[in-house]
């Protein structure tokens, strides 16, 4: 049988390639003779992925809730995958800019559309017995939504809304970590001290927050868009559906499940990480905005508002 002239071609080209690590083809040639042909399930790692739920109660709902906390931290492994590749991007362009921000917006609508799986998909009964036994994890210990808000903004802009103003003539990156939002926020209602969540979070990852905090000083995505592309009205316009989208339009359809299952009883707290979350996760007592400059003074006072009543 004769060879086709672009094989011999491409062997030629293989063969240069493995020549230039002083490799020998054939040998190469040989181990792909023997090789399997790729399977889906292998590809994705599907067994892997499905031996990942391990429920710790008998209640058949637990396994919704456990599946779709793991498809968000995807969905976030993604937008952190975007986030890092504009930032570490060698000679930053406009149109990546814009076109990584827009993949972010998707990602974001996607799981804010989402939430319903959670506020309507689960019996309200088995939610409330399941989560007594999780304690005293809480989707607040989420890393991977701390390292976005993280790279996004300067930290300054994620400081706990009464000190803002008072840190903000330091620069010092260390003492606005110290104060961040979530810090402060997660305190016992009976006590006013850290909750266990919040202690068992701190722990494990402050030291990585402040690293990130220090190394997105000067490349998070609003120190990017000043730097390179200020008055872009493409990049503004996605930067403000982004705040939009991660800073109203998730936490209300966050804080519309926990309104759903907690209702308003202080003692249905117990079943959550033990913060009072109707002070603590309302956008509009938060006030966590990414690009504050991208926002009017008046937008910036109703923050949240809109939304809310839309809803
Ligand atoms: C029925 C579903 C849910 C309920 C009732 C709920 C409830 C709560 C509550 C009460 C808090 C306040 C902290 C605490 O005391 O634990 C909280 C925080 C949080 N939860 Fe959820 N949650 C739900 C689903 C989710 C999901 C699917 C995620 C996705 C990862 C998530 C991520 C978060 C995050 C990131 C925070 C911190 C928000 C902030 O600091 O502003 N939650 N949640």
């Amino acid at each position: 049988m004769e060879l086709n002239p672009t094989l011999v071609e491409q062997v030629k080209k293989l063969q240069q390639k493995y020549a230039v690590m002083g490799q020998d083809l054939s040998s190469y040639l040989d181990g792909l003779l023997h090789a399997d042909y790729l399977t889906y399930w292998d590809y994705i790692h599907l067994d892997t992925l499905l031996s990942l739920q391990n429920p710790k109660t008998q209640f058949p709902d637990e396994k919704i809730f456990i599946v779709y906390h793991q498809i968000t931290e995807l969905y976030f492994n993604l937008i952190l995958w975007e986030i890092e590749q504009i930032a570490n991007h060698e000679s930053l362009t406009e149109k990546f800019f814009v076109e990584r921000l827009d993949r972010i917006v998707r990602y974001f609508q996607l799981l804010e559309n989402s939430f319903a799986v959670m506020v309507n998909g689960m019996e309200r009964e088995q939610f409330l017995k399941f989560r007594m036994s999780l304690l005293p994890a809480s989707g607040f210990q989420s890393a991977q939504y701390r390292l976005i808000e993280l790279c996004s903004t300067d930290t300054i802009n994620l400081v706990n809304s009464a000190e803002r103003e008072a840190l903000a003539e330091y620069s010092d990156i260390g003492q606005q970590i110290d104060k961040l939002y979530w810090r402060s926020g997660a305190t016992e209602l009976a006590t006013g001290s850290k909750t266990l969540t919040l202690q068992q979070f701190e722990e494990k990852y402050i030291k990585l927050f402040r690293e990130t905090g220090m190394k997105y000083r000067n490349k998070n995505l609003w120190k990017l868009y000043e730097t390179h592309f200020k008055g872009s009205a493409d990049a503004i316009a996605r930067m403000r559906e982004f705040d939009q989208l991660a800073n109203v339009l998730w936490p209300l359809a966050h804080l519309k499940s926990a309104g759903h299952y907690l209702h308003r009883d202080p003692e249905d707290i117990k079943a959550t990480g033990g913060t009072n979350w109707q002070k603590y996760l309302p956008p509009r007592f938060q006030k966590i905005i990414f690009f504050p400059e991208l926002w009017s003074a008046e937008e910036k006072a109703e923050w949240g508002k809109a939304a809310i009543l839309k809803h």
